[in-house]
């Protein structure tokens, strides 16, 4: 069985009051149930660590730079993510390879930085929409796939989060047989490139408009393992039945 995992990405929202809603999930949170995490931005993630404690949420970062250290202002590094307490790492939003363009072999090198400060990695691959029109999507996923996953990737330390950047903020929702089609095809590209055990293992997240409303429903394609959240993550009462739905599936 797979690891199941709910991920919430704050993006540039939230300041030290947010941190009350970490305590409101936690305390809805089953033992038993799916991982959770949740990024806030950097200036909260030593906090957020703390106001996480005893209960099951991880923190996670939204990004690293991709040397351990040096003359980068204004940047961070996995190492510093990591002495924070936090687990995870976003690499390679949408957002980062958009407006800070990033390219495949950046993603590729943040990664295995996180991975020397055992963060988990959780790598974003998507299309454009325009890339969705003409069919393009299985190409560009590949491409991502192949040039941001660097060798070395296990189920312990990658998680792979599909988010079509149309359906990003949009509340447009891909169908399930188009969720169902790219998952499948990643996890296939991951058996071929990283053997049967460890492809098998990795979790995919589906990203981009998830909702209490929808998620039942996404959560139902078999090679969904769970959902990496934007909008609806910034509320407990929003993310929180995200999290019980996935539970269910
Ligand atoms: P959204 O964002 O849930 O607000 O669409 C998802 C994401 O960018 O990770």
């Amino acid at each position: 069985m797979r690891r199941k995992l709910a991920a919430g990405n704050w993006k540039m929202n939230g300041t030290a009051a947010s941190l009350a809603e970490l305590a409101v999930l936690g305390a809805q949170l089953d033992d038993e149930g799916p991982d959770v995490v949740v990024c806030p931005p950097a200036p909260l993630l030593y906090r957020a660590v703390h106001a996480a404690e005893g209960t099951r949420i991880d923190i996670g970062a939204q990004d690293c730079h991709m040397q351990s250290k040096g003359a980068f202002t204004g940047d961070i590094s996995a190492e510093m993510i990591a002495d924070t307490g936090a687990r995870y790492v976003i690499a390679g939003h949408s957002e980062r390879r958009d407006a800070h363009e990033e390219r495949n072999s950046d993603i590729r090198a943040k990664v295995s930085m996180a991975w020397a400060c055992d963060l988990t990695a959780i790598i974003c691959i998507g299309e454009e929409l325009s890339d969705h029109q003409q069919n393009n999507t299985l190409d560009i996923i590949a491409g991502q796939l192949a040039g941001s996953l660097p060798d070395a990737a296990t189920a312990h330390n990658t998680v792979i989060a599909y988010e079509p950047i149309w359906a990003i903020g949009t509340g447009k929702v891909p169908t399930l047989e188009q969720i169902t089609q790219v998952h499948d095809f990643i996890r296939e590209k991951l058996i071929n490139r990283l053997g049967q055990d460890v492809g098998d293992a990795i979790p995919l997240l589906y990203g981009g408009s998830v909702k209490p409303d929808n998620a039942e429903t996404i959560f139902r394609a078999e090679n969904v393992d769970g959902a990496l959240v934007g909008g609806a993550s910034l509320k407990a009462a929003d993310f929180a039945p995200i999290i019980a739905a996935l539970a269910r599936s």
